[in-house]
């Protein structure tokens, strides 16, 4: 077995354990790192490295794992304090995965460490703000955003993708790189080409299935675990 296939059954593994903590994460981990790569691609990043990118994005939010039940899974907005809470998922999913020297977990914690950070430097944890972010991080949180606003939560149903889309494109240079903003915007059909990609592999089964055939996995080499009862 190579290093890398360790790396990736890793990934996979903590993908799996992110998705028991609250339902449907695994549709936008799926959605989000698909609509990254191909980001990624449209930037100009080598396919080595879009591939990267596809494989470390789904673990971008381990660090939820974490943080209480009461803020997690919480209807509606947050308070002051509770937004506090929930934005030290960012540090604690680089913490799960740091430490590592392969290539691949490498990126996996950086992008879970940063990708929150805001062009303009008022994001967190760290406050870096243009090119202090790296590459990855600005393009996943351009796709992590995109996704999440057009998904509906319990408490609110999705936008719709043109509602998105401007959100997006007012966050230019702002919230997001306007680099990156410019060609999310300039390559639409694309983006939703590989988001439809994504849902038909979300649509394909369980959420153990989707994980495995996400990573390219056989299902032997995922557990089902019982999921916990969010009643
Ligand atoms: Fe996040
Ligand atoms: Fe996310």
């Amino acid at each position: 077995m190579t290093k890398n296939h360790h790396a990736v059954v890793t990934l996979a593994s903590l993908t799996l354990a992110g998705c028991l903590r609250y339902p449907h994460a695994s549709g936008h981990l799926v959605r989000t790192a698909a609509i990254a790569a191909c980001l990624a691609d449209l930037v100009g990043l080598d396919a080595a490295d879009c591939e990267r990118i596809r494989l470390a994005t789904p673990v971008h939010d381990v660090g939820k794992l974490a943080i209480p039940d009461a803020v997690l899974l919480k209807p509606g907005k947050l308070l002051a304090e509770e937004r506090q809470v929930m934005e030290r998922h960012a540090e604690i999913g680089a913490n799960i995965l740091a430490g590592s020297s392969n290539a691949l977990l490498r990126l996996a914690s950086q992008l879970a460490h940063h990708h929150h950070e805001r062009f303009d430097g008022t994001g967190y944890p760290c406050r870096l703000a243009g090119r202090e972010i790296p590459l990855a991080a600005r393009i996943v949180a351009v796709a992590d955003a995109f996704d999440a606003m057009t998904e509906a939560r319990c408490y609110r149903p999705g936008m719709t993708d043109d509602d998105a889309l401007s959100i997006v494109s007012a966050g230019s240079g702002t919230h997001f790189d306007p680099d990156v903003t410019r060609i999310f915007l300039a390559s639409i059909p694309q983006i939703l080409h590989s988001r439809r990609s994504a849902e038909a592999l979300i649509a394909a089964g369980s959420e153990m299935a989707v994980v495995a055939r996400f990573y390219g996995l056989n299902r032997g080499a995922l557990r089902q675990i019982p999921r916990r009862d969010h009643a």
